[in-house]
Parts: C-alpha cells; sequence; structure tokens
C-alpha cells in the first residue's frame, strides 16, 4: 500500500507568533491512515522540531546542494539533516519561477537531499499555456526525467512526487479529479517505464493548486492520488485538519 500523504507547505507566510500558533493547533490533527507534513519557513525548522509530536513531521521548503562553503544566505540539505529534518520541497514552481531553478539544477538537489538521507518531495507542473497548447503530459514527464531519471532504484523509490498545475496554484482553480488523475496515472506509467511496475506502484504522487477541504475528498478518492500538497488551505487549522480528515 502506497503512503498517503498532506502536506502543507507554508511559504513565506506568518510571523513567528502565528506559525506557533497554528502549529500548535495541529498538534492533535491525527488520522492514522495520513502522514502529515509541515513545510514551514525555515526559520521556524528548530523550533517546530523541538515542539513536535508524531503526528506531524517537519520538511523544509528549500535547500542547496553545497553541503558547507561561502554561499551566503543558502541553508544545505546537510545542515538540515544535522538537525533532523526528513522532507525536502525541490522544484516547486515558484522556486523555478522567481529563482531560475533549472531541471539540471534541481537534479542537484535531489542527489544532495539522498545523499543526505532526507526525502525529496518532487513537484512537477505545467503553466496555462502549457496545457493550453495539448502539451502539459509531455513538459511534466521531461520534469521527472530530467531531474530524476539518473537515479537508481533504490533511490527513486525514496522520492516523492507532487503534480501542482500552475495554473490552479493560489488561484482558487483547482484542476478537476479527471485532469488531475489524468496526470497522476501518466506520471506513473512514465515511472513504471523506466523503473517497472512494482517501483510505480510504490510511489506516492500528491496533488497541490488550490485543494482545499471543499475538493479534497474527491481529488484523495481517485485511483493514483495519494495525497496533497496544500498551500493557502494549511494555513488555517479547520481547514487543514478536514483535509487530513479527507481520507
Ligand atoms: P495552493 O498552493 O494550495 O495555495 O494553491 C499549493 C502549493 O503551491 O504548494
Amino acid at each position: 500500500m502506497r503512503k498517503k500523504i498532506v502536506a502543507g507547505n507554508w511559504k513565506m507566510n506568518l510571523k513567528c507568533e502565528e506559525a506557533t500558533r497554528l502549529f500548535l493547533s495541529l498538534a492533535n490533527a491525527k488520522n492514522s491512515a495520513v502522514e502529515v507534513i509541515i513545510f514551514p519557513s525555515t526559520l521556524y525548522l528548530q523550533s517546530f522540531l523541538d515542539n513536535t509530536n508524531k503526528n506531524i513531521q517537519i520538511g523544509a521548503q528549500n535547500a542547496y546542494p553545497i553541503d558547507t562553503g561561502a554561499y551566503t544566505g543558502e541553508t544545505s540539505f546537510y545542515q538540515l539533516k544535522s538537525i533532523g529534518i526528513t522532507h525536502v520541497l525541490i522544484g516547486h514552481s515558484e522556486r523555478r519561477a522567481y529563482f531560475s531553478e533549472s531541471n539540471e539544477f534541481l537534479k542537484e538537489k535531489v542527489d544532495a537531499a539522498l545523499e543526505n538521507n532526507i526525502t525529496p518531495v518532487f513537484c512537477c507542473g505545467e503553466s496555462l499555456s502549457i496545457r493550453e497548447q495539448g502539451k502539459e503530459k509531455e513538459f511534466i514527464t521531461n520534469q521527472i526525467k530530467e531531474s530524476l531519471f539518473h537515479l537508481s532504484s533504490d533511490t527513486f523509490q525514496k522520492c516523492i512526487i507532487a503534480y501542482e498545475p500552475i495554473w490552479a496554484i493560489g488561484t482558487g482553480k483547482t484542476a478537476t479529479s479527471e485532469q488531475a488523475e489524468d496526470i497522476h496515472k501518466t506520471i506513473r506509467s512514465f515511472i513504471a517505464e523506466k523503473y517497472g511496475d512494482t517501483l510505480a506502484q510504490e510511489i506516492s504522487i500528491l496533488y497541490g493548486g488550490s485543494c482545499n477541504e471543499n475538493n479534497a475528498k474527491e481529488l484523495f478518492s481517485c485511483p493514483n492520488i495519494d495525497g496533497g500538497l496544500i498551500g493557502g488551505a494549511s494555513l488555517k487549522t479547520a481547514s487543514f485538519k478536514a483535509i487530513i480528515d479527507s481520507f
């Protein structure tokens, strides 16, 4: 059985006191069928780790692929590992767009994460113009190929994938469950072609993009959707808890 996961990507939101309050309010967010991961600002990672409970795992939104050195302002996978971080988002569309992160650079991040025993949550997804040209499948499978397909089966199976259509992120415009399932199925078949069906069936593929308490149940009931990467709706206790309980 694949892992079911609900992850909260808090992005660059909340000041310390608000973030702490939200985190503590999730303490009893528990559904034994689901793994819950929170990705807060890097600034709050240590204090969340100190206050965490076994219901919630803490991940970082970003990291730099070199262990140590003169890279002012960066935090490495190696450093994150040293405080006990288990997951890192890699390839979020906001990092690709605003920080020019290429598939090639993301490949380095994936390698650095795995070398440090950190699970990459690898994000992929197309823009509206790519979807309008009907090229979304080609685009997404290429993102996966260029950043992940150099991995051996043993390392690839440690990754989690998140499909996040850019046109649905923060827009309130969710992909329909048919659209999302279609892409998730394509991703799984693409993985099966490279690594075999057994491994492809073990990889968790999450949906992200305006997923909320009203649409999560329908999305998560699709056979190839194993949970969600939630932005806006993860910033409200009631919404995020309801999404966790959608399974
Ligand atoms: P959203 O963000 O749920 O606010 O659309 C999802 C994400 O960017 O991970």
